[in-house]
């Protein structure tokens, strides 16, 4: 394994600040972190610590001020938005914290898992994916004929067709039960076994205990 295949995903140096009313507030101070393929890496530290904001620097949805964020050892950085978008499109799986906001009502499970395929210019993929995170026997449910943690589950074979560079979650178990949490924990332990880059930032000591490596945020820096 190559050095940058071990670090699918890298931020350098990360300093990001947010403007509002006139006040510049730092949320990001020079924050170096790697996270490896086929391991979960936990993002965790108090509510507003910077958790989420250095998750979307690494999904590239959001630019730093300064520093460097390297995708399958790829600077995105320098590149146009156009090219960040086809990297965010076909490099990032993205998982948000509220499970509806991940998934199109209208489609089923399988749908989603095709336009994913279309999306990320792959054949169709999915029995094999849809068995491992537990969805085998939901994948001609829509959205709303599933449960919470159904839904999160998947979301996270969503952003993991194709083998993404990382797939990334903020918070994936915060709006479930524990039992759906746990069956979400697993499906993550699935998608690292299965050699995939995994990040999560989290509240959540279940999830923290499924992770294999952790970075803690204080006020915006590592500790
Ligand atoms: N879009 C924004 N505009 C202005 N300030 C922001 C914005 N997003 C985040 N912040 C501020 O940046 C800091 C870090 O926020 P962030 O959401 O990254 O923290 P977090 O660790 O994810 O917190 P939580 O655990 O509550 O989700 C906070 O002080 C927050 O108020
Ligand atoms: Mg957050």
């Amino acid at each position: 394994m190559t050095q940058s295949d071990a670090a699918a995903v890298r931020g350098e140096g990360l300093t990001h600040s947010y403007r509002t009313a006139g006040r510049s507030l730092t949320a990001l101070h020079e924050v170096t972190i790697s996270a490896a393929r086929g391991r979960i890496t936990a993002l965790v530290g108090p509510s507003g610590s910077g958790k989420s904001t250095l998750l979307r620097m690494l999904a590239c949805l959001e630019r730093p001020d300064e520093g460097r964020v390297e995708v399958g050892g790829t600077d995105v950085t320098a590149l146009s938005a156009r090219a960040r978008r086809a990297i965010r499109r076909r490099r990032i799986g993205y998982v948000f914290q509220n499970p509806v906001d991940n998934l199109l009502d209208y489609l089923t499970v399988r749908e989603h898992l095709e336009l994913a395929a279309r999306m990320r210019g792959i054949a169709p993929v999915g029995a094999d994916l849809l068995d491992r995170l537990g969805l085998d026997h939901r994948a001609g449910h829509r959205p709303r004929q599933l449960s919470g943690g159904e839904q999160q589950r998947t979301a996270l074979a969503f952003a993991a067709v194709g083998d993404p560079a990382a797939v990334l979650a903020d918070e994936p178990t915060a709006q479930l039960d524990r039992a759906s949490a746990h069956l979400v924990a697993e499906a993550l332990r699935a998608l690292a076994e299965a050699g995939q880059t995994v990040v999560v930032a989290t509240h959540d000591p279940l999830l923290m205990a499924a992770a294999d490596d952790t970075a803690e945020l204080v006020d915006g820096r590592i500790r």
